[in-house]
Order: structure tokens, then sequence, then C-alpha cells
């Protein structure tokens, strides 16, 4: 896990709430009152999703692909002709789809291929961000 640093955010409204309940002598909020602590446990909600997004986020995986890969693998998986002939194969291909595995397709994010214009991307991509591509190339094929 990653420290998102919100721990501070976490604790602070709790502590605001219970000074505020024993200065009033009671466990009672006014709706005002409630309204201030919940604000920013909110915000920390919010921000905490921003943060951490899970694999299962396809949207920032299409997103990252047609950011750093489509302009060589093409938009759908497809590279255009020029591409094409440098040897980047179609993740549309059934065949490829059938006979590369998950770890492979990570393999190649991360390590690049050697002597091709394929870069290692370790450095440029999370973990999340890696295993949410291979996923999304998965998408890519025709299916089943
Ligand atoms: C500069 C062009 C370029 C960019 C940008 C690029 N690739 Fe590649 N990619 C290639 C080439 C060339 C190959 C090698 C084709 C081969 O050897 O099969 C390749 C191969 C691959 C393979 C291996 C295919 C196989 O045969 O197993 C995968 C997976 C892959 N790329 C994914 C990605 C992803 C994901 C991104 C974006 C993060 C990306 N590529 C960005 C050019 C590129």
């Amino acid at each position: 896990m990653r420290n998102t640093g919100n721990s501070a955010d976490w604790t602070t409204p709790a502590q605001v709430l219970e000074n505020e309940g024993s200065n009033e002598g009671g466990p009672f909020m006014t709706s005002r009152r409630l309204a201030l602590v919940a604000a920013p446990v909110l915000t920390a909600l919010a921000a905490a999703a921003l943060a951490a997004p899970s694999p299962a986020f396809g949207a920032d995986a299409a997103a990252v692909f047609k950011k750093k890969c489509a302009p060589c693998h093409g938009k759908e998986g497809q590279p255009n002709k020029i591409f094409a002939k440098q040897g980047v194969r179609s993740f549309k291909d059934a065949e490829w789809q059938k006979a590369t595995k998950d770890a492979q397709i990570e393999e190649s994010i991360r390590m690049g291929k050697k002597g091709t214009m394929m870069a290692s991307f370790e450095k440029q991509l999370s973990d999340e961000e890696v295993t949410a591509l291979v996923a999304y190339i998965r998408t890519l094929g025709p299916g089943e």
C-alpha cells in the first residue's frame, strides 16, 4: 500500500468532535456542527479514493493506453501499416491473445522488447497501471 499521507485528515475531525462534545457537556450535536465535522471527512474520503484507484478502473487503463501506447499499437490495439511493418502485432489477433500469458504481457510492458521500439515502461507506470493495462489489452481481443 502506498502511504497517501491522509492520516492527519482522518484524526482531525474525530478530535474536533471529541473536544466540542466535552465542552458542551453532551454527546448531541447541532446540525451546523455536524456539517463542520462531516465536510473534512468527505474531503478525506474523496482524496483517498483518488489516490488509490483500484486495478478495476478500466477508464484509467484506457486513458493510459491512448496516451502512451496507442501511438504505436493503435487506439484499438491494431497498429497502423508503418508500425505493423516494424513487427508491432495486433492485440485484436485471437491467436496472439490465446498464446500469450498475462505474465508475458506484463513483462513486455515492464521490461520492453530488446531490439524493438518497445521501451521499458517500468519507471513510467505504477503497478496498478501495469495490471490494468494487461487487463485492458485483453479487452482489445476478439473475445471467446
Ligand atoms: C514506440 C512505439 C511503441 C510504444 C509507445 C509502445 N509499444 Fe509496445 N511494442 C512496440 C514494438 C515495436 C513491439 C515489438 C513487437 C514484437 O516484437 O512483437 C511492442 C511489443 C509490445 C508487447 C508484446 C507483444 C508480444 O508479442 O508479446 C506488448 C504487450 C506491448 N508492446 C504493450 C505496450 C503497452 C501496454 C504500451 C504502453 C504503455 C506500449 N506497448 C507502448 C512498440 C511500442
